[in-house]
């Protein structure tokens, strides 16, 4: 499977680390978030009731893009999407999501695509998702056009990815630090030394151009801190102090409407 430019190389890698990551514990986790019946994004699980993000699910199309083991269009079959297609590179991942759509008999599709050029049709969904799938996973400056291409008139994109400033905080190795760790000039493509994934994170400028030029217009952006009672969440701790997350913003969310 090859992207646009032609470069291959962090789809590979990616894929072999999401295949390792579902037989590590992708597969055993994603039972307890498909059981789930409340839209949550992230990490810590913020509910769409508080951030409310979501446009009117009832009827719509919906795109997931990087869908994973799939719990997320679970979550807006149930909320009443009329269809949901998950698109993914990685086939363990879409195993799982298989398997559970069965147990489920949701009826989601599952497509196993490269979510930079997903090979569906154009102008095919009301509403694209993603939830760290596409939005860190996909160069922005091929999936957001895609989503776009896929995207009906006044259609929306919605997703959640780890904030700016925590990547700008993070090193090459180890936890996100409370001083800039890299610059912010061509901040984008992001090779991590220790696992050997690659990941990409304009910042906001950047993403803001990117969004308008591929015909966005942006209606919100969220920024996701730690609560109280955040302190015990394994997130906080694995990859920031949750005194970290108090302070600065640790994920963040965009929603655009194509014009
Ligand atoms: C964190 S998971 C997805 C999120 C989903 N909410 C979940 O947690 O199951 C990231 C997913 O992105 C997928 N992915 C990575 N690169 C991709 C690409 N180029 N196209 C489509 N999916 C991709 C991986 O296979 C993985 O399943």
């Amino acid at each position: 499977m090859r992207s646009h430019s032609g470069l291959t190389d962090y789809l590979d890698k990616n894929r072999e680390s999401w295949t390792k990551s579902n037989a590590e514990y992708t597969d055993e986790r994603a039972p307890v978030a498909w059981a789930r019946d409340e839209i949550a994004w992230g990490m810590c699980k913020v509910p769409e009731s508080e951030v409310r993000m979501l446009p009117e699910l009832e009827g719509k199309d919906v795109v997931e893009l990087g869908c994973g083991t799939g719990y997320f269009g679970a979550w807006l079959k149930r909320g009443g999407a009329r269809r949901v297609v998950g698109v993914d590179i990685t086939p363990a991942q879409l195993e799982t999501a298989r398997r559970l759509n069965a147990k489920y008999g949701l009826g989601l599709e599952l497509v196993e695509a490269n979510a930079e050029a997903t090979g569906l049709p154009a102008a095919s969904f009301d509403l694209a998702i993603s939830e760290y799938g596409a939005s860190i996973w996909c160069d922005p400056y091929k999936w957001i056009p895609e989503a776009a291409r896929l995207l009906r008139p006044e259609g929306e994109l919605v997703f959640l990815r780890n904030s700016t400033l925590s990547m700008l905080c993070t090193p090459d190795t180890g936890t996100v630090q409370e001083s800039l760790q890299r610059p912010q000039l061509g901040l984008n493509r992001m090779d991590w030394a220790d696992t050997h994934e690659t990941e990409f994170q304009p910042a906001h400028g950047d993403l803001i151009r990117l969004l308008r030029k591929s015909g966005f217009e942006i209606l919100d952006m969220v920024e996701f801190f730690a609560s109280a009672d955040s302190k015990n969440h394994p997130f906080y701790g694995e990859y920031m102090t949750v005194e970290w997350a108090q302070k600065w913003p640790s994920e963040e969310m965009w929603r655009a409407r194509k014009r």
